[in-house]
Protein backbone atom coordinates (compact mmCIF):
# COMPACT_ATOMS: atom_id res chain seq x y z
CA UNK A 1 0.00 0.00 0.00
CA UNK A 2 1.40 3.40 -0.99
CA UNK A 3 -0.82 5.53 1.38
CA UNK A 4 -2.94 5.17 4.18
CA UNK A 5 -5.85 8.08 4.89
CA UNK A 6 -7.48 8.09 8.56
CA UNK A 7 -10.55 9.01 8.50
CA UNK A 8 -11.99 10.17 12.03
CA UNK A 9 -15.62 11.32 12.97
CA UNK A 10 -15.95 13.17 16.02
CA UNK A 11 -17.70 16.17 16.32
CA UNK A 12 -17.70 16.89 19.80
CA UNK A 13 -13.56 16.50 19.82
CA UNK A 14 -11.42 19.85 19.76
CA UNK A 15 -8.78 20.51 17.01
CA UNK A 16 -6.32 20.20 19.62
CA UNK A 17 -7.23 16.56 20.50
CA UNK A 18 -7.97 15.42 17.21
CA UNK A 19 -4.50 16.50 15.87
CA UNK A 20 -2.21 14.90 18.63
CA UNK A 21 -3.88 11.71 17.66
CA UNK A 22 -4.04 12.56 14.05
CA UNK A 23 -0.20 13.67 14.30
CA UNK A 24 0.11 9.97 16.49
CA UNK A 25 -1.49 7.85 13.89
CA UNK A 26 0.62 9.77 10.88
CA UNK A 27 3.91 8.95 13.04
CA UNK A 28 3.05 5.18 13.15
CA UNK A 29 1.78 5.01 9.81
CA UNK A 30 4.08 2.40 7.69
CA UNK A 31 3.74 4.02 4.56
CA UNK A 32 2.67 8.09 3.80
CA UNK A 33 -0.44 8.81 5.89
CA UNK A 34 -3.33 11.86 6.86
CA UNK A 35 -5.42 12.51 8.96
CA UNK A 36 -8.79 13.69 8.02
CA UNK A 37 -11.88 14.83 10.20
CA UNK A 38 -15.08 14.72 8.73
CA UNK A 39 -17.23 16.91 11.07
CA UNK A 40 -14.59 19.83 11.15
CA UNK A 41 -12.49 22.00 9.98
CA UNK A 42 -9.67 21.61 7.46
CA UNK A 43 -9.91 19.30 4.29
CA UNK A 44 -12.18 16.30 3.52
CA UNK A 45 -10.71 13.41 2.39
CA UNK A 46 -11.54 14.01 -1.20
CA UNK A 47 -8.64 16.56 -1.14
CA UNK A 48 -6.75 14.28 0.65
CA UNK A 49 -7.09 11.87 -2.34
CA UNK A 50 -6.27 14.72 -4.35
CA UNK A 51 -2.89 15.50 -3.01
CA UNK A 52 -1.86 11.80 -2.66
CA UNK A 53 -3.00 10.88 -6.14
CA UNK A 54 -1.15 13.99 -7.43
CA UNK A 55 2.11 13.06 -5.45
CA UNK A 56 1.91 9.93 -7.18
CA UNK A 57 0.46 6.71 -5.09
CA UNK A 58 -0.99 4.37 -6.75
CA UNK A 59 -2.82 1.92 -4.32
CA UNK A 60 -4.62 4.36 -1.19
CA UNK A 61 -6.03 2.75 1.88
CA UNK A 62 -9.28 4.58 3.71
CA UNK A 63 -8.71 3.26 7.63
CA UNK A 64 -11.82 4.45 9.59
CA UNK A 65 -10.88 5.44 13.07
CA UNK A 66 -13.00 5.47 15.93
CA UNK A 67 -14.79 2.98 18.14
CA UNK A 68 -17.40 1.79 16.81
CA UNK A 69 -17.75 3.76 13.75
CA UNK A 70 -20.72 4.69 12.47
CA UNK A 71 -22.33 2.11 9.93
CA UNK A 72 -23.97 4.89 8.00
CA UNK A 73 -20.55 6.33 7.60
CA UNK A 74 -19.46 2.95 6.47
CA UNK A 75 -21.57 2.57 3.96
CA UNK A 76 -20.96 5.74 2.84
CA UNK A 77 -17.69 6.64 2.94
CA UNK A 78 -16.85 3.75 -0.45
CA UNK A 79 -19.52 5.46 -2.11
CA UNK A 80 -17.97 8.80 -1.82
CA UNK A 81 -14.80 7.42 -2.64
CA UNK A 82 -16.25 5.98 -5.62
CA UNK A 83 -17.35 9.35 -6.70
CA UNK A 84 -14.00 10.88 -6.93
CA UNK A 85 -12.70 8.24 -8.81
CA UNK A 86 -15.62 8.97 -11.14
CA UNK A 87 -14.66 12.45 -11.83
CA UNK A 88 -10.73 11.26 -11.59
CA UNK A 89 -9.35 13.31 -14.95
CA UNK A 90 -6.44 10.17 -15.96
CA UNK A 91 -5.95 6.67 -14.65
CA UNK A 92 -6.88 7.01 -10.77
CA UNK A 93 -5.19 5.12 -8.39
CA UNK A 94 -6.85 2.03 -6.60
CA UNK A 95 -8.61 2.91 -3.41
CA UNK A 96 -9.74 0.47 -0.89
CA UNK A 97 -11.90 0.56 2.27
CA UNK A 98 -10.72 -1.02 5.57
CA UNK A 99 -12.76 -2.85 7.95
CA UNK A 100 -13.65 -0.63 11.10
CA UNK A 101 -11.33 -1.32 13.92
CA UNK A 102 -14.23 -3.01 15.87
CA UNK A 103 -14.01 -5.99 13.73
CA UNK A 104 -10.10 -6.60 15.36
CA UNK A 105 -10.65 -8.43 18.38
CA UNK A 106 -7.20 -8.17 19.88
CA UNK A 107 -7.88 -4.21 20.04
CA UNK A 108 -11.39 -4.63 21.49
CA UNK A 109 -9.50 -6.85 24.34
CA UNK A 110 -6.89 -3.95 24.66
CA UNK A 111 -9.57 -1.14 24.71
CA UNK A 112 -11.75 -2.98 27.61
CA UNK A 113 -8.41 -3.78 30.12
CA UNK A 114 -6.18 -1.13 29.22
CA UNK A 115 -4.05 0.64 31.77
CA UNK A 116 -4.93 4.23 31.75
CA UNK A 117 -4.65 6.83 34.21
CA UNK A 118 -7.51 7.17 36.05
CA UNK A 119 -8.91 10.38 38.66
CA UNK A 120 -11.23 9.80 41.65
CA UNK A 121 -14.37 11.70 41.06
CA UNK A 122 -15.79 13.61 43.97
CA UNK A 123 -19.55 15.11 44.62
CA UNK A 124 -20.21 18.15 42.61
CA UNK A 125 -22.01 20.33 44.75
CA UNK A 126 -26.13 21.07 43.91
CA UNK A 127 -26.64 23.10 40.84
CA UNK A 128 -23.23 23.22 40.02
CA UNK A 129 -23.83 21.23 36.47
CA UNK A 130 -26.26 23.98 35.12
CA UNK A 131 -24.63 27.24 36.17
CA UNK A 132 -25.06 29.66 33.25
CA UNK A 133 -27.18 26.81 31.43
CA UNK A 134 -30.96 28.04 32.60
CA UNK A 135 -31.47 30.30 29.80
CA UNK A 136 -31.49 31.08 25.90
CA UNK A 137 -29.43 33.81 25.14
CA UNK A 138 -31.02 36.79 23.49
CA UNK A 139 -31.05 36.62 19.75
CA UNK A 140 -32.88 36.92 16.15
CA UNK A 141 -31.75 34.87 14.10
CA UNK A 142 -30.91 30.84 14.60
CA UNK A 143 -28.71 29.46 12.18
CA UNK A 144 -28.04 25.68 12.05
CA UNK A 145 -24.63 25.35 9.83
CA UNK A 146 -24.77 21.82 8.56
CA UNK A 147 -21.22 20.22 9.38
CA UNK A 148 -22.16 16.54 8.45
CA UNK A 149 -19.91 14.61 6.75
CA UNK A 150 -21.31 14.85 3.21
CA UNK A 151 -21.76 18.53 3.36
CA UNK A 152 -17.98 18.53 4.95
CA UNK A 153 -16.43 17.43 1.45
CA UNK A 154 -18.18 20.26 0.33
CA UNK A 155 -16.29 22.96 3.20
CA UNK A 156 -19.00 23.14 5.04
CA UNK A 157 -17.11 23.48 8.30
CA UNK A 158 -14.78 26.24 6.28
CA UNK A 159 -18.97 27.82 5.70
CA UNK A 160 -18.92 27.94 9.31
CA UNK A 161 -16.07 29.75 10.06
CA UNK A 162 -16.81 32.49 7.28
CA UNK A 163 -20.26 32.62 8.61
CA UNK A 164 -19.16 33.74 12.14
CA UNK A 165 -16.78 36.14 10.20
CA UNK A 166 -19.20 37.62 7.37
CA UNK A 167 -21.56 38.02 11.01
CA UNK A 168 -18.89 39.77 12.68
CA UNK A 169 -18.05 42.64 10.03
CA UNK A 170 -21.97 42.82 9.30
CA UNK A 171 -22.11 43.18 13.07
CA UNK A 172 -25.42 40.72 13.39
CA UNK A 173 -22.86 38.31 15.87
CA UNK A 174 -24.78 39.37 18.80
CA UNK A 175 -28.68 39.08 16.68
CA UNK A 176 -27.65 35.32 15.68
CA UNK A 177 -27.03 32.12 17.54
CA UNK A 178 -24.83 30.04 15.19
CA UNK A 179 -25.34 26.10 15.84
CA UNK A 180 -23.08 23.42 14.38
CA UNK A 181 -25.54 20.77 13.60
CA UNK A 182 -25.09 17.12 11.99
CA UNK A 183 -26.61 16.05 8.88
CA UNK A 184 -29.53 17.66 8.44
CA UNK A 185 -30.71 15.55 5.09
CA UNK A 186 -30.51 17.06 2.45
CA UNK A 187 -27.08 16.56 1.67
CA UNK A 188 -26.94 16.78 -2.55
CA UNK A 189 -28.22 20.28 -1.90
CA UNK A 190 -25.34 21.04 0.29
CA UNK A 191 -23.71 22.71 2.16
CA UNK A 192 -26.92 23.36 4.30
CA UNK A 193 -27.72 26.65 6.39
CA UNK A 194 -31.17 26.79 8.03
CA UNK A 195 -32.47 30.10 8.88
CA UNK A 196 -35.06 30.42 11.77
CA UNK A 197 -37.73 31.68 12.96
CA UNK A 198 -38.85 31.89 9.18
CA UNK A 199 -37.68 28.10 8.21
CA UNK A 200 -35.82 28.89 5.55
CA UNK A 201 -33.39 26.43 4.09
CA UNK A 202 -30.31 27.43 2.06
CA UNK A 203 -27.42 25.84 -0.60
CA UNK A 204 -24.64 28.33 0.64
CA UNK A 205 -21.91 27.07 -2.03
CA UNK A 206 -19.02 29.93 -1.69
CA UNK A 207 -18.31 33.38 0.04
CA UNK A 208 -20.85 34.80 -2.81
CA UNK A 209 -23.66 33.16 -1.64
CA UNK A 210 -23.01 33.38 1.93
CA UNK A 211 -22.63 37.22 1.32
CA UNK A 212 -25.55 37.49 -0.62
CA UNK A 213 -27.06 35.51 2.64
CA UNK A 214 -26.13 37.75 5.02
CA UNK A 215 -27.04 40.85 3.54
CA UNK A 216 -30.91 39.84 2.02
CA UNK A 217 -31.66 37.51 4.90
CA UNK A 218 -30.38 38.99 7.42
CA UNK A 219 -29.53 42.20 6.73
CA UNK A 220 -32.76 43.61 4.31
CA UNK A 221 -35.30 40.72 6.13
CA UNK A 222 -35.98 39.71 2.53
CA UNK A 223 -35.60 36.02 0.96
CA UNK A 224 -32.63 35.29 -1.41
CA UNK A 225 -34.65 33.08 -3.54
CA UNK A 226 -31.48 31.76 -5.53
CA UNK A 227 -30.36 30.25 -2.75
CA UNK A 228 -33.58 28.60 -1.33
CA UNK A 229 -34.16 24.78 -0.90
CA UNK A 230 -36.68 24.75 1.06
CA UNK A 231 -39.20 25.79 3.42
CA UNK A 232 -39.84 24.05 6.82
CA UNK A 233 -43.73 23.26 6.45
CA UNK A 234 -43.68 22.23 3.17
CA UNK A 235 -44.11 19.44 1.88
CA UNK A 236 -42.03 18.11 -1.22
CA UNK A 237 -43.73 16.27 -3.55
CA UNK A 238 -42.02 12.30 -4.40
CA UNK A 239 -41.36 12.18 -7.92
S1 LIG B 1 -24.43 16.19 5.58
FE1 LIG B 1 -25.33 18.17 5.44
S2 LIG B 1 -27.38 17.77 4.93
FE2 LIG B 1 -26.50 15.79 5.12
Amino acid sequence: MDAFIYIVSASYVSEGKFRSLANALVAAAPCRAVAVRLEASGDGFWHALDQLAKDGATQIELRPIGLPFSQSLEKWIPKAAGSWLETYEGAPPDVFFADPLQSDGALIKHAAYARVWRKKITPLPKGEIGKGWDEPPAFKHHLLVCTGPRCHLKDAPNLLAALKAELGYARLTSDCLVTATGCLFPCNNGPVLVHYPLGNWYRITDLTDLRTFVAQALRAGTIPQNLLIHQTGKIHETA
